[in-house]
């Protein structure tokens, strides 16, 4: 029988060591300012965060949430949480943590496979310190070909804005709701279009043209807060890279 860790045993994993690790490191102590990411690479970061809140190994520490998600999350767990434009956060933060839906050897993201990407980038562009926590499937040569781009949209401008990605070279999709009838509504109240290449592009440019067009409010690709990244592997290692 083989020992090798599963896709979801790797990202417990990943994200209770990269906590630990950013602990021991001192990248993560007490007082600081934290951003915390969204979907189920996040979720046992956020768990390990309270953990080490409990045994009092941190205190004071303020946390900003990407999501509903993240935001139930901290409530039941006991981490405090506040808007990113609060007085207590004053839109500035020490370190945000969160999963990827792709990275590449450049430490370029692909970002909201679970619909959060606009907040996810509010907050972690406005952070210090961006970590990035996944498992090994999520590294990648290339983007724009396999995971699709979401990009968030106005619901009224979703037609001129396929429009303009379309020549922009994309194949552009309506996410489709899961135990909900008809399109995918962000917590922000907008679509999302998810957007293929034939050919890698580059993110770089990319992600500034693709919000210039009017009408999408941001899209997934995160290339501007060059992250610290942390990877759990099948045999049980975590590696990481700058
Ligand atoms: C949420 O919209 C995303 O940006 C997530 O961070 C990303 O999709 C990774 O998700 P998993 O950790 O669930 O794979």
């Amino acid at each position: 029988m083989s020992n090798a860790l599963s896709q979801s045993e790797q990202k417990k994993l990943v994200g209770s060591t990269a906590i630990d690790r950013l602990i021991e490191e001192g990248l993560i102590k007490s007082n600081m300012k934290i951003g915390l990411g969204t979907g189920s690479t996040a979720m046992p970061a956020v768990h390990r965060l309270a953990e080490r809140i409990a045994d009092g190994t941190l205190s004071g520490i303020r946390a900003v949430a990407t999501s509903y998600q993240t935001t139930l999350a901290c409530e039941e767990l006991g981490i405090p949480v506040y808007s990113l434009s609060s007085r207590e956060i004053g839109g500035q933060l020490d370190l945000a943590i969160d999963g990827a839906d792709e990275i590449t050897p450049e430490n370029n993201l692909i970002k909201g496979g679970g619909a959060a990407h606009l907040k996810e980038k509010l907050v972690e562009y406005s952070a210090a310190q961006l970590v990035i926590i996944a498992d090994e499937s999520k590294e990648v040569a290339t983007l724009g070909t396999k995971f699709p781009l979401p990009v968030e949209v106005i619901a009224e401008g979703r037609v001129p804005v396929i429009a303009a990605l379309e020549k922009l070279g994309a194949h552009c999709t309506i996410r489709e709701g899961v135990k909900k009838a008809g399109p995918v509504i962000t917590d922000n109240g907008n679509l999302i279009v998810d957007c293929v290449w034939d050919k890698p592009v580059d993110p770089v440019k990319l992600e500034d043209e693709i919000d210039r067009i009017t009408g999408v409010v941001e899209n997934g690709f995160f290339t501007k807060n060059h992250p610290l990244v942390f990877i759990a592997h099948a045999d049980g290692t975590v590696t990481s890279r700058a």
